[in-house]
């Protein structure tokens, strides 16, 4: 595998020097079209996966930093989720920067104060670990820059919020580039690597640049398990090497389709991805979808044979369905959705959210 070192020594800061500041970033999430499900090592993934990163499904995340009092190893750092302190996330944030001390030597000398928010209400149950670890390794980067300047350029930043996001959350990785991205070695995309995700915005075909992702809540409880313990649980799967082997086959289709604007097969795989990734937790006892789920998998299927409408659905672990179809066929789309769907989601809700631009420094 690639060698890549990001840890550093002298990025510590001259006592004379050190003094308070912040960052701001926006950054979105992303739904993945081939699934990562199964992880080895540190964070590195049992097959490749490719995205949309979305638009709306955003984290608001400020870093303030100032040096500390009294110099120490530990994280100092307080966490707000919407004006709140909230202490689960603050602890998980403790441990992820402490696990980054060697790559950024100067967390040590400073005390934290973050300040952050999505734009999607926590009841919606959807995942947020993706813009928000995304949120955060980009924060991070950003401090780095401005205290030490040294990235050669853009692309350089990118690699490494991306590598560090990776190591926040698999899945965040993902989120730091328009369009799409891919995470994971794969013969079918030059460049990619199990480290960090790349952007290929630059080879997705116009079919697919303005596509829509209504995401349909279904239920807004937690999720039953958490996406560290699912993966977790292919370890144990029986079916975990056909199924990664599954996913790498499925990237070569689904990245062809996407050059070459081929909607059917990208919806194929797509169904595909979404129904094997719930199969593998059937395997593992776990039912995650919900009867409305499939009322709206069967609802979806019969307006694509009536329609011969290019809308597609696609799942993450979890009962939520995401409806995706290409701007062209929306007006019509939002009156099945309106009429059909939305009463089979939790208070008629659903959020629409669309193909996106990728992260921004506010
Ligand atoms: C089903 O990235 O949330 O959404 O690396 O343990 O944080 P961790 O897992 P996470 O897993 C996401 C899995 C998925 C599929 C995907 O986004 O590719």
């Amino acid at each position: 595998m690639e060698e890549l070192n990001y840890n550093n020594p002298s990025l510590i800061i001259e006592s004379a020097n050190l003094k308070p500041g912040k960052v701001v970033w926006r950054s979105p999430s992303n739904i993945a079209i081939v699934k990562y499900w199964g992880k080895h090592g540190v964070q590195l993934p049992r097959n490749p996966s490719v995205s949309f990163t979305l638009a709306s499904s955003i984290t608001d995340t400020l870093i303030e930093y100032q040096p500390k009092e009294t110099p120490s190893n530990e994280v100092e750092l307080e966490l707000y989720f919407h004006s709140e302190r909230k202490e689960d996330f603050e602890t998980k944030v403790k441990k992820y920067f402490a696990s980054l001390i060697d790559i950024f030597p100067f967390i040590k000398q400073m005390s934290f104060v973050i300040r952050t928010g999505n734009s999607f209400p926590h009841s919606a149950g959807i995942a947020s670990s993706a813009s928000a670890m995304s949120a955060l390794a980009l924060g991070l980067c950003s401090i780095e820059d401005e205290l030490f300047g040294g990235f050669e350029n853009d692309a350089a930043f990118d690699k490494k919020a991306s590598y560090l996001a990776r190591l926040g959350s698999g899945s965040a990785c993902r989120s730091i580039f328009p369009t799409m991205s891919v995470w994971g070695k794969t013969s079918h995309v030059e460049g990619s690597s199990d480290l960090y995700g790349i952007g290929i915005g630059d080879m997705v075909h116009e079919n697919f640049k303005d596509f829509h992702d209504d995401i349909l809540i279904v239920s807004g409880e937690e999720k039953s398990v958490s996406s560290t313990a699912g993966h977790a649980l292919m370890e144990g799967n029986p079916f975990a090497e056909p199924r990664y082997n599954q996913a790498r086959t499925n990237m070569g289709k689904v990245i062809a389709a996407i050059k070459a604007g081929d909607l059917e097969t990208f919806g194929k795989i797509t169904e595909e991805e979404a129904l094997s990734l719930h199969a593998m937790m059937m395997n593992s006892n776990y039912l995650l979808m919900r009867p409305n789920s499939l009322k709206i998998i069967e609802l979806v299927r019969e307006y694509r044979r009536e329609t011969n409408h290019p809308i597609y659905f696609t799942l993450d672990a979890g009962p939520n369905i995401h409806l995706l179809y290409p701007e062209n066929i929306m007006p019509e789309v939002r009156v099945f959705v309106d009429e059909q769907l939305a009463p089979l989601c939790v208070d008629n809700y659903f959020i629409g959210d669309w193909v996106g631009e990728g992260p921004e420094q506010q």
